[in-house]
């Protein structure tokens, strides 16, 4: 698709990887909303780089997820794209694995996003995109992550299931396996220490990798 003035959602553009794509999208086109779930923070961000509009938005809440796309479409007069970079993670054995936290980790990574592409996909113009973040874990998950690993495996195949329904749209749907970066994520964690991890991959190469995976319909985005 072509970034140049098109109109993209940019959902979790307050997380430290969502802020960079806004600044490297927001150079090709200001049709950009976003969301964060504090609306000063995304108010501000709006502000910075001259966006259309920002709103709260906890994915959580699939009503107000739903909501928000529709308010972007009002305001963008359509939409080329949705980008999510929003997610958490958490951290433990397998086997010692809280409930709540697992749902939660669905929730964010998985049913929350899915929810949001659901209400987006009727908007869509034919041609355009989807982008989310999942992560290297998706096809490759480590000890000590399991139910974070798998809530992002759950999302990169829902993404793979709609990849083939909406070919004869032509919309890309970009599935950014993205290796671990130094953005805090991890210190952010619901619970527990990450495992050793290897050193961050460089931050603006990922989102330019993001931007390039957008532009060029990149099914599956690896960076190593
Ligand atoms: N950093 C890495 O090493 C790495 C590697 C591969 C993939 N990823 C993925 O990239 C994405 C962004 O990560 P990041 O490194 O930029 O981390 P981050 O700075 O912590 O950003 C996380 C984003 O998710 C949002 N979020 C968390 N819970 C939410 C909820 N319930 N509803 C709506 N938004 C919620 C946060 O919103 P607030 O701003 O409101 O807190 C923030 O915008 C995540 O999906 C992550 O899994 C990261």
């Amino acid at each position: 698709m072509d970034l140049n003035g098109a109109r993209i959602l940019v959902v979790g553009a307050t997380g430290v990887l969502g802020q960079r794509l806004c600044e490297r999208l927001g150079e090709r086109t200001t049709a950009i909303v976003v969301t964060g779930r504090s609306a000063a923070a995304a108010e501000e961000l709006r502000r910075r780089l001259s966006l259309r509009a920002a709103h709260a938005l906890d994915l959580v809440d699939h009503a107000a997820a739903a909501a928000v796309v529709d308010r972007a479409v009002e305001e963008l007069g359509g939409l080329d794209a949705v980008v999510l970079a929003t997610g958490v993670a958490a951290f433990g054995p397998a086997a010692e694995e809280d409930d709540a936290v697992v749902e939660e980790l669905f929730e964010v990574n998985a049913l929350g996003p899915m929810a949001l592409i659901r209400a987006a996909l009727p908007h869509l113009s034919d041609g355009g995109a989807v982008a989310v973040l999942t992560g290297v874990v998706a096809e490759l998950p480590l000890a000590g992550m399991a139910a974070y690993a798998a809530s992002k495996a759950a999302m990169a195949s829902w993404l793979g299931s709609l990849r083939r329904e909406l070919r004869r749209r032509r919309i890309a749907i970009v599935d950014a396996r993205l290796p671990h970066m130094d953005t805090g994520l991890v210190d952010r964690a619901l619970v527990g220490l990450p495992p050793a991890l290897p050193p961050g991959h460089d931050i603006d190469d990922a989102v330019e990798a993001v931007e390039r995976g957008l532009e060029r319909g990149i099914h599956i985005l690896r960076l190593d």
